[in-house]
């Protein structure tokens, strides 16, 4: 018997209601008040931070956040990746409710990549979602987490297995946190930031190698160069691709190999070194396969070298483990593992192209 079918739409067209603006300067934190509050009209808001972030930035915030004239309330995780679980999330749940936060009220993301992505990820599922803001503190989150909306926490199984997308409604980034950030945590950023010179922008690979000096100095101007050219490219890409289904994935350069030595190193391995080890690897991949020529292929690896990142892996390091690592990377696509490789500096693709031969020889020359 034929049956009549009614067909109705349902049309999400968001994409215009999910933009946001990224505010870039130093000592913004002042403004943070007044542009939120043009922005939402809210009953509360929560800031969520770290237990590091918390003492030295949470008072401060808090009180510009004091122009809303709204209750501001500062709810404080442990410092560190494994405060991205499952169970940070329903303890900060948990606490929302108590606090009264409903879904006419913000939440506030004032710390690294970890607390960005779990707050993200609590707004997105708290009452079936409330707005939130990012207030990166680290080089790494101002460059790249903070913008983009991935979302998410670990499982003991692996990094960011649960999470969504989820977009913030703006991002306040203000280059005075930088002055406090460590050594380590600073180079972790610069490795993303040598990353969007590889792979979106060779003025800005240019600009990282012509004034080293003063990037390591993290003279301000320099820097607002740096994080308002990063922003630039991953907004780009992130605005054709949000969801990774293509382009995005070419910010991935150097995380395929990077993601692995991480996890065989038993996190011992920051995540910016092992990402640089693994442009290190991407590069050569790329040489070995007659795309990429030599001349450029030393530079990436000087430029790295430069910024005190390393280009090798550790001596004594599990290598035999790395393929496996590889092999269940959630950008393994039918089976296959994808690669970024690039043809020149700027200029990058994705391929499953590469024969494991290949792989095995770049990753014993790195050991
Ligand atoms: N969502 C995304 O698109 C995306 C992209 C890249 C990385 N990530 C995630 O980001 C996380 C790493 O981010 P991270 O490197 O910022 O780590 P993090 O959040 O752990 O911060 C590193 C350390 O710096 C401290 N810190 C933060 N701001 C500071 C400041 N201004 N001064 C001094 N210390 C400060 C923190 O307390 C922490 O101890 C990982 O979980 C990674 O998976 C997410």
């Amino acid at each position: 018997m034929h049956r009549n079918v009614d067909l109705i739409k349902v049309n999400l067209e968001k994409t215009y209601k999910d933009s946001y603006e990224i505010f870039i300067g130093e000592d913004i934190m002042d403004r943070v008040g007044l542009i939120t509050k043009l922005k939402n009209h809210a009953d509360r808001c929560v800031i969520i931070t770290d237990s590091y972030v918390n003492p030295l930035y949470g008072e401060m915030v808090r009180e510009r956040l004091g122009e809303l004239a709204i209750p501001v309330d500062i709810i404080e995780i442990s410092a560190g990746e494994s405060s991205k679980s499952l169970n940070t999330v329903l303890d900060v749940a948990r606490q929302l409710v108590r606090l009264n936060v409903s879904r006419k009220s913000f939440l506030v993301a004032l710390g690294g990549g970890v607390v960005g992505d779990v707050t993200g990820f609590i707004a997105s599922i708290y009452m079936r979602s409330i707005p939130y803001v990012q207030i990166p503190t680290t080089l790494l989150a101002q460059v790249d987490s903070s913008v983009g909306g991935k979302t998410g926490v670990d499982l003991p199984e692996g990094k960011n297995l649960v999470g969504t997308f989820y977009q913030p409604r703006a991002v306040y980034i203000d280059l005075s946190f930088l002055k406090t950030l460590s050594d380590r945590d600073f180079a972790n950023g610069l490795a993303e930031i040598i990353k969007y010179g590889i792979i979106g922008d060779r003025s800005l690979f240019e600009l990282l190698e012509s004034e080293s000096q003063g990037i390591k100095e993290r003279n301000p101007s320099l820097m607002k160069s740096l994080v308002g050219r990063s922003c630039k490219i991953k907004a780009g890409i992130v605005e054709m691709d949000e969801k990774e289904f293509g382009l995005r994935r070419v910010l991935n350069f150097g995380h395929t190999l990077g993601h692995a030595l991480e996890a065989a190193s038993g996190y011992s391995l920051s995540h910016g070194e092992a990402i640089a080890i693994g442009m290190v690897g991407a590069a050569k991949i790329s040489h070995r396969l007659n795309h990429l020529d030599g001349e450029s292929y030393t530079r990436i690896v000087d430029l790295i070298k430069e910024y005190g990142l390393p280009t090798r892996i550790p001596t004594g390091s599990d290598t035999s483990q790395i393929p496996g690592f590889m092999a269940t990377d959630k950008k393994v696509v039918a089976g296959q593992v994808h690669f970024v490789l690039i043809k020149k500096i700027g200029d990058p693709f994705v391929t499953p192209e590469v024969p494991s031969g290949v792989v095995e020889e770049v990753i014993e020359e790195l050991g």
